[in-house]
Protein backbone atom coordinates (compact mmCIF):
# COMPACT_ATOMS: atom_id res chain seq x y z
CA UNK A 1 0.00 0.00 0.00
CA UNK A 2 1.42 3.31 -0.87
CA UNK A 3 1.02 6.74 1.21
CA UNK A 4 -2.05 7.47 -0.86
CA UNK A 5 -3.76 4.44 -0.53
CA UNK A 6 -2.97 4.17 2.90
CA UNK A 7 -4.44 7.61 3.78
CA UNK A 8 -7.78 6.73 2.24
CA UNK A 9 -7.72 3.55 3.96
CA UNK A 10 -7.49 5.05 7.25
CA UNK A 11 -10.54 7.09 6.45
CA UNK A 12 -12.36 4.36 6.23
CA UNK A 13 -11.60 2.81 9.60
CA UNK A 14 -14.56 3.54 12.16
CA UNK A 15 -12.48 3.81 15.29
CA UNK A 16 -14.02 2.91 18.21
CA UNK A 17 -11.35 3.64 20.24
CA UNK A 18 -11.83 7.03 19.85
CA UNK A 19 -15.79 7.45 19.92
CA UNK A 20 -15.73 5.28 23.35
CA UNK A 21 -13.31 7.70 25.28
CA UNK A 22 -15.73 10.02 24.08
CA UNK A 23 -19.01 8.61 25.13
CA UNK A 24 -16.91 7.64 28.55
CA UNK A 25 -15.58 11.10 29.05
CA UNK A 26 -19.61 12.47 28.82
CA UNK A 27 -19.88 10.18 31.21
CA UNK A 28 -17.36 11.28 33.75
CA UNK A 29 -18.22 14.81 33.69
CA UNK A 30 -21.80 13.77 34.52
CA UNK A 31 -20.67 11.63 37.54
CA UNK A 32 -18.30 14.14 38.62
CA UNK A 33 -21.18 16.81 38.91
CA UNK A 34 -23.29 14.73 40.53
CA UNK A 35 -20.66 13.51 43.10
CA UNK A 36 -20.59 17.24 43.58
CA UNK A 37 -23.49 18.08 44.25
CA UNK A 38 -23.55 15.29 46.89
CA UNK A 39 -24.98 12.35 45.82
CA UNK A 40 -23.34 9.33 45.60
CA UNK A 41 -21.94 7.83 42.54
CA UNK A 42 -23.38 5.17 40.50
CA UNK A 43 -22.61 1.29 41.18
CA UNK A 44 -21.63 -1.32 39.47
CA UNK A 45 -21.76 -5.37 40.39
CA UNK A 46 -19.70 -7.85 38.49
CA UNK A 47 -20.00 -11.42 38.70
CA UNK A 48 -17.13 -13.36 37.22
CA UNK A 49 -17.46 -17.60 37.60
CA UNK A 50 -14.68 -19.81 37.31
CA UNK A 51 -11.31 -19.29 35.21
CA UNK A 52 -11.78 -18.08 31.74
CA UNK A 53 -9.14 -16.33 30.44
CA UNK A 54 -11.22 -14.17 27.91
CA UNK A 55 -13.73 -13.73 30.68
CA UNK A 56 -11.22 -12.77 33.23
CA UNK A 57 -9.90 -9.60 30.46
CA UNK A 58 -13.22 -8.17 30.13
CA UNK A 59 -14.01 -8.13 34.06
CA UNK A 60 -10.73 -6.39 34.42
CA UNK A 61 -11.50 -3.99 31.74
CA UNK A 62 -14.72 -3.21 32.38
CA UNK A 63 -13.83 -2.54 36.15
CA UNK A 64 -10.68 -0.25 35.00
CA UNK A 65 -13.67 1.75 33.15
CA UNK A 66 -15.65 2.31 36.11
CA UNK A 67 -12.34 3.70 38.10
CA UNK A 68 -11.53 5.88 35.39
CA UNK A 69 -15.27 7.34 35.12
CA UNK A 70 -15.90 7.48 38.72
CA UNK A 71 -18.12 4.50 38.99
CA UNK A 72 -18.12 2.77 42.32
CA UNK A 73 -17.60 -0.49 41.59
CA UNK A 74 -16.91 -4.59 43.03
CA UNK A 75 -16.12 -7.60 41.72
CA UNK A 76 -17.05 -11.01 43.15
CA UNK A 77 -14.95 -13.55 41.51
CA UNK A 78 -16.23 -17.22 42.32
CA UNK A 79 -15.05 -20.76 41.76
CA UNK A 80 -16.91 -23.09 38.90
CA UNK A 81 -17.65 -25.46 41.67
CA UNK A 82 -20.21 -22.51 42.93
CA UNK A 83 -24.25 -23.65 42.96
CA UNK A 84 -26.51 -22.21 40.73
CA UNK A 85 -28.34 -21.30 43.96
CA UNK A 86 -25.37 -19.78 45.69
CA UNK A 87 -24.88 -17.45 42.77
CA UNK A 88 -28.69 -16.79 42.95
CA UNK A 89 -28.19 -15.68 46.56
CA UNK A 90 -25.45 -13.41 45.87
CA UNK A 91 -27.49 -11.93 43.12
CA UNK A 92 -30.51 -10.95 45.66
CA UNK A 93 -27.71 -9.22 47.85
CA UNK A 94 -26.92 -7.53 45.05
CA UNK A 95 -30.57 -6.35 44.08
CA UNK A 96 -31.13 -5.31 47.27
CA UNK A 97 -28.00 -3.36 47.66
CA UNK A 98 -28.76 0.51 47.52
CA UNK A 99 -24.96 1.14 46.33
CA UNK A 100 -25.76 -0.90 43.40
CA UNK A 101 -27.34 0.25 40.44
CA UNK A 102 -26.36 -2.31 37.82
CA UNK A 103 -25.65 -6.58 37.85
CA UNK A 104 -23.49 -7.80 35.30
CA UNK A 105 -23.06 -12.36 35.32
CA UNK A 106 -20.28 -12.06 33.13
CA UNK A 107 -21.18 -14.92 30.36
CA UNK A 108 -20.91 -17.78 29.45
CA UNK A 109 -21.49 -19.64 33.12
CA UNK A 110 -20.46 -23.18 33.96
CA UNK A 111 -22.67 -25.83 32.13
CA UNK A 112 -24.14 -27.10 35.29
CA UNK A 113 -25.50 -23.39 35.82
CA UNK A 114 -28.65 -22.40 34.04
CA UNK A 115 -27.95 -19.65 32.60
CA UNK A 116 -31.00 -18.18 31.55
CA UNK A 117 -32.61 -19.10 35.63
CA UNK A 118 -29.26 -16.64 36.63
CA UNK A 119 -30.66 -14.00 34.23
CA UNK A 120 -34.21 -13.80 35.61
CA UNK A 121 -32.89 -13.66 39.00
CA UNK A 122 -31.51 -10.33 38.42
CA UNK A 123 -34.05 -7.45 38.97
CA UNK A 124 -34.70 -5.98 35.37
CA UNK A 125 -34.29 -2.51 36.99
CA UNK A 126 -30.74 -3.48 37.68
CA UNK A 127 -30.04 -5.34 33.95
CA UNK A 128 -27.73 -3.23 32.61
CA UNK A 129 -26.51 -6.16 30.53
CA UNK A 130 -30.19 -5.71 28.80
CA UNK A 131 -30.62 -9.87 29.10
CA UNK A 132 -33.69 -10.36 31.13
CA UNK A 133 -36.52 -10.93 28.68
CA UNK A 134 -38.37 -8.02 30.65
CA UNK A 135 -36.29 -5.87 28.91
CA UNK A 136 -35.37 -8.08 25.42
CA UNK A 137 -39.44 -7.66 25.37
CA UNK A 138 -39.59 -4.19 25.56
CA UNK A 139 -36.60 -3.85 23.48
CA UNK A 140 -38.91 -6.27 19.90
CA UNK A 141 -41.76 -3.82 21.30
CA UNK A 142 -40.25 -0.68 20.76
CA UNK A 143 -40.65 0.19 24.61
CA UNK A 144 -37.87 1.78 25.95
CA UNK A 145 -35.07 -0.55 27.84
CA UNK A 146 -32.02 -1.20 28.75
CA UNK A 147 -30.44 -2.35 25.61
CA UNK A 148 -27.77 -4.75 25.50
CA UNK A 149 -24.46 -3.21 25.31
CA UNK A 150 -22.88 -4.61 21.96
CA UNK A 151 -26.08 -3.49 19.94
CA UNK A 152 -26.31 -0.57 21.39
CA UNK A 153 -22.37 0.34 21.25
CA UNK A 154 -23.02 -0.46 17.52
CA UNK A 155 -25.52 2.22 17.02
CA UNK A 156 -24.20 4.66 18.38
CA UNK A 157 -20.84 4.13 16.27
CA UNK A 158 -23.10 4.21 13.12
CA UNK A 159 -24.79 7.67 14.22
CA UNK A 160 -21.78 9.39 15.57
CA UNK A 161 -20.46 8.79 12.33
CA UNK A 162 -23.58 9.94 10.54
CA UNK A 163 -23.89 6.40 9.17
CA UNK A 164 -27.58 6.33 7.06
CA UNK A 165 -29.90 3.06 8.72
CA UNK A 166 -33.19 4.35 6.95
CA UNK A 167 -34.19 2.26 3.84
CA UNK A 168 -30.52 0.34 3.77
CA UNK A 169 -30.63 -3.44 3.74
CA UNK A 170 -28.50 -4.69 6.46
CA UNK A 171 -27.48 -8.20 6.72
CA UNK A 172 -26.86 -9.49 10.61
CA UNK A 173 -24.45 -12.93 10.16
CA UNK A 174 -25.02 -14.82 13.81
CA UNK A 175 -28.49 -15.20 15.96
CA UNK A 176 -27.11 -15.22 19.09
CA UNK A 177 -29.04 -13.25 22.49
CA UNK A 178 -26.23 -11.01 23.23
CA UNK A 179 -25.49 -9.35 19.92
CA UNK A 180 -27.36 -11.06 16.32
CA UNK A 181 -31.28 -10.54 17.72
CA UNK A 182 -30.80 -7.13 20.01
CA UNK A 183 -29.23 -5.51 16.80
CA UNK A 184 -31.80 -6.85 14.44
CA UNK A 185 -34.86 -6.09 16.31
CA UNK A 186 -33.03 -2.21 17.17
CA UNK A 187 -32.22 -1.86 13.44
CA UNK A 188 -36.00 -2.30 12.29
CA UNK A 189 -37.54 0.00 15.19
CA UNK A 190 -38.74 3.37 13.44
CA UNK A 191 -35.69 4.93 15.10
CA UNK A 192 -33.39 3.12 11.83
CA UNK A 193 -35.74 1.71 9.72
CA UNK A 194 -33.75 -1.11 7.87
CA UNK A 195 -34.31 -3.89 6.28
CA UNK A 196 -32.40 -6.31 8.07
CA UNK A 197 -31.83 -10.06 7.15
CA UNK A 198 -30.92 -12.41 9.89
CA UNK A 199 -28.28 -15.20 8.62
CA UNK A 200 -27.12 -18.39 10.63
CA UNK A 201 -24.98 -21.36 10.06
CA UNK A 202 -28.15 -22.75 8.47
CA UNK A 203 -29.03 -19.90 5.91
CA UNK A 204 -28.61 -21.52 1.98
CA UNK A 205 -26.54 -18.88 -0.48
CA UNK A 206 -25.42 -16.80 2.32
CA UNK A 207 -23.52 -14.93 0.05
CA UNK A 208 -26.46 -13.81 -1.94
CA UNK A 209 -27.56 -11.71 1.39
CA UNK A 210 -24.23 -10.39 2.13
CA UNK A 211 -23.85 -8.82 -1.70
CA UNK A 212 -27.35 -7.24 -1.28
CA UNK A 213 -25.81 -5.60 1.93
CA UNK A 214 -25.23 -1.80 2.29
CA UNK A 215 -24.57 -2.73 6.11
CA UNK A 216 -23.07 -5.98 7.20
CA UNK A 217 -23.05 -6.90 10.96
CA UNK A 218 -20.43 -9.89 11.29
CA UNK A 219 -20.95 -11.50 14.41
CA UNK A 220 -20.70 -15.61 13.72
CA UNK A 221 -17.29 -15.85 16.54
CA UNK A 222 -15.71 -17.48 13.42
CA UNK A 223 -12.39 -15.86 12.60
CA UNK A 224 -11.58 -13.74 9.32
CA UNK A 225 -15.17 -15.48 7.89
CA UNK A 226 -16.49 -12.51 5.93
CA UNK A 227 -14.36 -12.34 2.57
CA UNK A 228 -13.67 -9.69 0.03
CA UNK A 229 -15.73 -11.29 -2.43
CA UNK A 230 -19.10 -11.70 -0.67
CA UNK A 231 -19.10 -8.34 -0.46
CA UNK A 232 -20.55 -5.23 -2.44
CA UNK A 233 -18.63 -1.83 -3.30
CA UNK A 234 -19.34 0.12 -0.53
CA UNK A 235 -20.75 -1.26 1.99
CA UNK A 236 -20.26 -0.81 5.65
CA UNK A 237 -18.94 -3.64 7.87
CA UNK A 238 -19.33 -3.80 11.52
CA UNK A 239 -17.01 -6.65 12.91
CA UNK A 240 -18.65 -8.15 16.03
CA UNK A 241 -16.29 -10.77 16.53
CA UNK A 242 -13.26 -11.37 18.94
CA UNK A 243 -11.77 -14.29 18.22
CA UNK A 244 -8.39 -15.84 19.89
CA UNK A 245 -5.95 -17.68 17.28
CA UNK A 246 -2.87 -19.10 17.48
CA UNK A 247 0.27 -16.84 16.20
CA UNK A 248 3.55 -17.82 16.94
CA UNK A 249 4.41 -13.81 16.25
CA UNK A 250 2.99 -12.97 19.46
CA UNK A 251 4.30 -13.15 23.19
CA UNK A 252 1.38 -14.64 24.63
CA UNK A 253 1.56 -17.24 21.61
CA UNK A 254 -2.26 -15.60 20.38
CA UNK A 255 -3.82 -12.92 18.42
CA UNK A 256 -7.24 -11.61 18.15
CA UNK A 257 -8.98 -11.24 14.93
CA UNK A 258 -12.35 -10.45 14.14
CA UNK A 259 -15.34 -12.15 12.15
CA UNK A 260 -14.61 -10.28 9.08
CA UNK A 261 -11.02 -11.02 6.89
CA UNK A 262 -10.18 -7.14 6.79
CA UNK A 263 -7.33 -7.22 4.54
CA UNK A 264 -9.60 -8.48 1.47
CA UNK A 265 -12.45 -6.05 2.63
CA UNK A 266 -10.47 -2.91 3.21
CA UNK A 267 -10.40 -1.52 -0.69
CA UNK A 268 -14.00 -2.10 -1.72
CA UNK A 269 -15.88 -1.29 2.07
CA UNK A 270 -17.22 2.55 2.38
CA UNK A 271 -16.52 2.05 6.05
CA UNK A 272 -15.65 -0.89 8.47
CA UNK A 273 -14.91 -1.27 12.53
CA UNK A 274 -11.17 -2.71 12.85
CA UNK A 275 -10.38 -5.67 15.84
CA UNK A 276 -9.31 -4.38 18.35
CA UNK A 277 -10.53 -1.12 18.65
CA UNK A 278 -13.75 -0.95 16.98
CA UNK A 279 -17.24 -2.56 18.68
CA UNK A 280 -15.44 -4.06 21.67
CA UNK A 281 -13.95 -0.60 23.46
CA UNK A 282 -18.01 0.56 22.80
CA UNK A 283 -19.45 -1.97 24.61
CA UNK A 284 -17.83 -0.76 27.95
CA UNK A 285 -18.66 2.58 27.07
CA UNK A 286 -22.67 1.43 26.61
CA UNK A 287 -22.58 -0.68 29.83
CA UNK A 288 -21.49 2.71 31.48
CA UNK A 289 -24.42 4.28 29.84
CA UNK A 290 -26.83 1.90 30.91
CA UNK A 291 -25.27 2.23 34.79
CA UNK A 292 -25.70 5.48 34.67
CA UNK A 293 -29.56 5.38 32.92
CA UNK A 294 -30.09 2.86 35.50
CA UNK A 295 -28.26 5.48 38.66
CA UNK A 296 -30.50 8.19 37.80
CA UNK A 297 -33.60 6.33 37.70
CA UNK A 298 -33.13 4.83 41.00
CA UNK A 299 -31.68 8.18 42.53
CA UNK A 300 -34.56 10.41 41.17
CA UNK A 301 -38.06 7.78 41.85
N1 LIG B 1 -20.04 -12.34 27.51
C1 LIG B 1 -19.76 -11.86 26.26
N2 LIG B 1 -20.32 -10.65 26.09
C2 LIG B 1 -20.97 -10.35 27.24
C3 LIG B 1 -21.74 -9.23 27.66
O1 LIG B 1 -21.95 -8.24 26.93
N3 LIG B 1 -22.23 -9.30 28.93
C4 LIG B 1 -22.02 -10.38 29.74
N4 LIG B 1 -22.57 -10.37 30.95
N5 LIG B 1 -21.32 -11.44 29.37
C5 LIG B 1 -20.79 -11.42 28.12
Amino acid sequence: MNSVTENISLKKIIDGKLISSKVKAEIKEEVSELVQSGKRPPGLAFILVGEDPASKVYVKNKGKACSDIGFYSVTEKLPDSISEEELINLIQTFNNDEKIDGILVQLPLPKHINEQRVIESINYKKDVDGFHPENTGRLVSGIKSFIPCTPYGITELLKRYNIETSGKNVTVIGRSNIVGKPIANLLIQKEYNATVSICHSKTKDLKSYTLNADIIIAAIGSPDFLKGDMIKEDVVIIDVGINRVESSSSPNGYKITGDVDFESCLEKCKMITPVPGGVGPMTIAMLMKNTLDSYKKIIYS
